[in-house]
């Protein structure tokens, strides 16, 4: 993964080049340099266990939801005619992707592909196992049976995206033997449950 801080804000641009402009504070590309995954660990390292890290967390779920929330009011705003109301949403929600991405990459959470499908079966496995169980059984106490039972489905659906990811693990270290490379960087347990508080 290419990384690239901006050097006037310490944004961090996910992708395989540079961006033109940066999409925080709008310095130009060549105030882009790359940034090294060393760099990222050592600051890593750092912010474990923070406040900080808590609150990048937090930021990181917040620009998440804003993007999916923008996204679908810019559906519902080109459906009733209102081409610019679409336009400001969907602007607005791929800066909250960029965000969204600079968070991840700067929390640690962009380890390579071995390490982030671990990360990734941990975090659909508590979806599954723990957290949607949990509020299907807290719905159906307060009576509504039809949130439960769309929760109890949600729980269903995080089963089967453990076990894609597992499925893939398996392919992904294959490759990796084959291929003679190092081994993955060691497993995070919460990294794959980005919206815990
Ligand atoms: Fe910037």
């Amino acid at each position: 993964m290419e990384m690239w801080l901006c050097g006037t804000c310490k944004h961090l641009a996910v992708g395989g080049e540079a961006p033109n402009q940066c999409p925080v504070c709008g310095a130009s590309h060549d105030r882009f340099q790359t940034f090294s995954e060393g760099a990222q660990v050592d600051e890593q390292d750092q912010i474990v266990g923070s406040v900080t890290e808590g609150n990048l967390k937090s930021a990181f779920a917040t620009a998440a939801q804003a993007n999916r929330k923008y996204l679908a009011m810019a559906a519902q705003a080109e459906l009733e005619g209102e081409t610019e109301a679409g336009e400001a949403f969907r602007l607005v929600a791929e800066d909250a992707t960029h965000t969204a991405l600079a968070l991840a990459a700067r929390l640690g959470w962009l380890r390579g592909t071995l390490a982030n499908l671990e990360d990734s079966v941990d975090g659909e496995k508590y979806e599954s196992e723990t957290m949607y169980p949990r509020f299907a059984f807290q719905a159906r106490q307060e009576g509504f049976a039809d949130v439960a039972t769309y929760l109890e489905h949600l729980a269903a659906m995080g089963r089967d995206h453990a076990g894609r990811f597992r499925e893939t693990t398996g392919l992904v270290r294959a490759d990796l033997g084959r291929a003679g490379a190092p081994a993955a960087p060691p497993h995070r347990t919460d990294a794959g449950k980005p919206f815990q508080r």
